[in-house]
C-alpha cells in the first residue's frame, strides 16, 4: 500500500513512516519544514536504509498537492501537517484556523478527486478538554475547546465525518492523541521543538542537557495524589504504530461510510512527579526543577480508557514510560553531543 504522509518530516510523522516501511507499507512524504528539518531525512534513512518520495510542499497548495496525487497514485493517506502549539494558538487564532482546516479541506478534497479511499487523521485528546470523569471513552462527551489549536482538532473531526457521510467510498479513521513521548530507540530521530519547548519532556531532556537552566513544574495544588496534573504518556513508536493498525482497519472494513474515532493511550495516568522522578532513576541524572504557578489553560488529569484500540484495532502499547525516558535522554544527547 502506498501512503501519502503529510507533516512526514515531523515528530510523530517521521516515526511512522519508518515502521510503515517496517511493516511493509510505501510511504511518500510530503512537508513544508515549518516546524522540522530536513535532517530528520537522514535519521529515517540511518534506520531503513531507504530514501522515501519527498516532496518539500505545503499542503495548503492545491496545485502541488494534486501534481503529487497524479504521480504517486497513494492507496491511503495520514494527515500529520499541522501547526500544535496552543498558546501560539491563543495569540494568532486565524494563522491555525488557515492552516490546520485549509490543508485538510484540500486534501479531502483531492483524495476524492483522485479515489484514493482511506484517511487517518491525528486528533487529539485535547478535544475532551476537562473530562467530567477519567478515564475518557470515546464517548466521553467532547468539551469547548481551551484554545484555537484545540478547536482545529475538533472542527477536523467533524469535517471528516461529514464529509465520509456524503462520501461512500472514503473510509477515515481519527485517532486521539495522548501525550507522545520518547525517541527511537536508535536516537537516530526524535523530537526537534523549535526554540524554547512548549512541552514537558522535550523541557526537560534540555534541562538535564544544560541547555535550560531549570524546569517550572506548572502548579503542585491539583486534585492528584502529589498535586501536579496527571497524564496518559505514550511511547511515539507505539503510537506510530497505532496508525498501522488504522490503516490496516480500513483496508478490511467494507461498512461503507465508514468512520471511527479512536484514543490511543496507554490507559494509564502518570502525574508530572512521577515523570520527573521516572527520568531521573532510568537515566541517572538529576533535575534542576522547581514548582510554579499554573499554566493557564492546562487540563487537571486526562487519561484514557484504550479498550477500544485494544479490542477493534488489537493495538497494544509495547514500551513504558521509562523506554520513552530511556529514548528521550539518548536522543537529546546526542543532539547536544553529550555521552
Ligand atoms: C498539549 C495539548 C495537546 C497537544 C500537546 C502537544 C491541550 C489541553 N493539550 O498537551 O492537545 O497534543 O500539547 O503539543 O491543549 N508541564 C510543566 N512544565 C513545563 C511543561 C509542561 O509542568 O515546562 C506540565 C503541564 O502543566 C502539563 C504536563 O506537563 O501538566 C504536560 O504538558 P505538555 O507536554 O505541554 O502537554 P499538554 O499540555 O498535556
Amino acid at each position: 500500500m502506498k501512503i501519502l504522509v503529510t507533516g512526514g518530516v515531523g515528530f510523530i510523522g517521521s516515526h511512522t513512516v519508518v515502521e510503515l516501511f517496517n511493516a511493509g507499507f510505501e510511504p511518500v512524504i510530503i512537508d513544508n519544514l515549518y516546524n522540522s528539518s530536513r535532517d530528520v531525512l537522514v535519521g529515517i534513512k540511518k534506520i531503513t536504509g531507504q530514501d522515501f518520495p519527498f516532496y518539500e510542499v505545503d499542503c495548503n497548495d492545491i496545485s502541488q498537492v494534486r501534481e503529487i496525487f497524479e504521480k504517486e497514485k497513494f492507496d491511503g493517506v495520514i494527515h500529520f501537517a499541522a501547526y500544535k502549539a496552543v498558546g501560539e494558538s491563543v495569540d494568532e487564532p486565524l494563522k491555525y484556523y488557515e492552516n490546520n482546516i485549509l490543508s485538510l479541506l484540500i486534501l479531502l478534497k483531492v483524495m476524492k478527486e483522485f479515489a484514493v479511499d482511506k484517511f487517518v487523521f491525528s486528533s487529539s485528546c485535547t478535544v475532551y478538554g476537562q473530562p467530567d470523569s477519567i478515564p475518557v471513552t470515546e464517548l466521553t462527551p467532547r468539551q469547548p475547546a481551551t484554545s484555537p489549536y484545540g478547536n482545529t482538532k475538533a472542527i477536523a473531526e467533524d469535517i471528516i465525518r461529514d464529509h465520509v457521510h456524503a462520501a461512500p467510498n472514503l473510509k477515515a479513521i481519527s485517532l486521539r492523541y495522548f501525550n507522545p513521548i520518547g525517541a527511537h530507540e536508535t536516537a537516530l530521530i526524535g523530537e526537534l521543538p523549535n526554540g524554547v519547548p512548549s512541552n514537558l519532556v522535550p523541557f526537560i531532556t534540555q534541562t538535564a542537557a544544560g541547555l535550560r537552566k531549570s524546569l517550572t513544574v506548572f502548579g503542585s495544588d491539583y486534585d492528584t495524589p502529589d498535586g501536579t496534573c496527571i497524564r496518559d504518556f505514550i511511547h511515539v513508536v507505539d503510537l506510530a504504530k497505532a496508525h498501522l493498525k488504522a490503516l490496516i482497519l480500513l483496508q478490511e472494513q467494507t461498512t461503507p461510510n465508514y468512520y471511527d474515532v479512536f484514543n490511543v493511550g496507554t490507559g494509564k495516568g502518570y502525574t508530572v512527579l512521577d515523570l520527573i522522578k521516572t527520568f531521573e532513576e532510568v537515566n541517572g541524572v538529576k533535575l534542576n526543577y522547581s514548582i510554579g504557578p499554573r499554566r493557564e489553560g492546562d487540563v487537571e488529569k486526562i487519561y484514557a480508557q484504550s479498550d477500544k484500540v485494544n479490542n477493534v484495532m488489537k493495538w497494544t502499547p509495547e514500551k513504558t514510560m521509562s523506554d520513552a525516558l530511556r529514548d528521550a535522554w539518548n536522543w537529546q544527547k546526542k543532539l547536544t553531543n553529550l555521552q
